[in-house]
């Protein structure tokens, strides 16, 4: 067998060992993978949001702080950022919202700019509201906090 033959042969074989993978890791999340396909399954309820206005902790120094209030149907887009019509620094004072921090004004060459910047433009690449349900899986985060504790002992 030449070289490209076995490179090939190899690649598709782990390509393969990836999908399997995933689909496994996937059922354990979602029961409608688990049904046949002529099951009648009814879809899970849409969790609802989080959204009593309390602050969250944040489970490591540069974790984007997770939104504590509902988001459904703010557009952002490059015409309207609706994020920002309460969290730019001209309109907290009425919304009573936390600026964006200073870091969201920085190019990537750590340059301030005067209006935010476009690496920080699309929030919810970064914040997230939260679900009020159950883990699907087991958490073992540590919170850094203790790992340290632990590292000292
Ligand atoms: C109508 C005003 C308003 C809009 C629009 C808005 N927010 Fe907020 N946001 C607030 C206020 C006020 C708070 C302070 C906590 C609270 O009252 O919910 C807050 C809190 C937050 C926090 C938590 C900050 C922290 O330090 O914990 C994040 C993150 C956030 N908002 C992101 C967003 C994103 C992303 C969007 C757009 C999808 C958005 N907000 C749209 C008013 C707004
Ligand atoms: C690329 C990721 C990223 C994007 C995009 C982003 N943020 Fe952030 N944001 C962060 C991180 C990380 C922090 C915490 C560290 C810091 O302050 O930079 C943060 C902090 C914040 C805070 C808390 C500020 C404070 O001083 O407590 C607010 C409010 C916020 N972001 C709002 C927004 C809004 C609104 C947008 C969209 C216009 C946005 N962010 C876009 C990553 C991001």
């Amino acid at each position: 067998m030449n070289k490209l033959m076995k490179t090939i042969r190899i690649a598709s074989a782990l390509v393969c060992a990836i999908v399997v993978a995933s689909v496994q890791a996937n059922d354990a999340f979602n029961p409608i993978l688990k049904a046949e396909v002529t099951d009648d399954v009814a879809a899970p309820a849409i969790p609802k949001v989080i959204k009593n206005d309390v602050k969250q902790k944040r489970n490591y120094p540069m974790q984007p702080p997770v939104i504590p209030h509902n988001t459904r149907g703010y557009e952002v887009n490059t015409r309207v950022n609706k994020c920002m019509s309460c969290h730019s620094r001209d309109r907290v004072e009425e919304s009573q919202a936390p600026m964006v921090s200073v870091t969201h004004f920085m190019d990537r060459d750590g340059n301030f700019l005067a209006e935010i910047s476009p690496r920080r433009y699309f929030c919810n690449q970064c914040h997230v509201t939260q679900s009020d349900v159950e883990p699907v899986i087991e958490n073992t985060f540590t919170d850094s906090k203790h790992l340290m504790k632990l590292s000292n002992q």
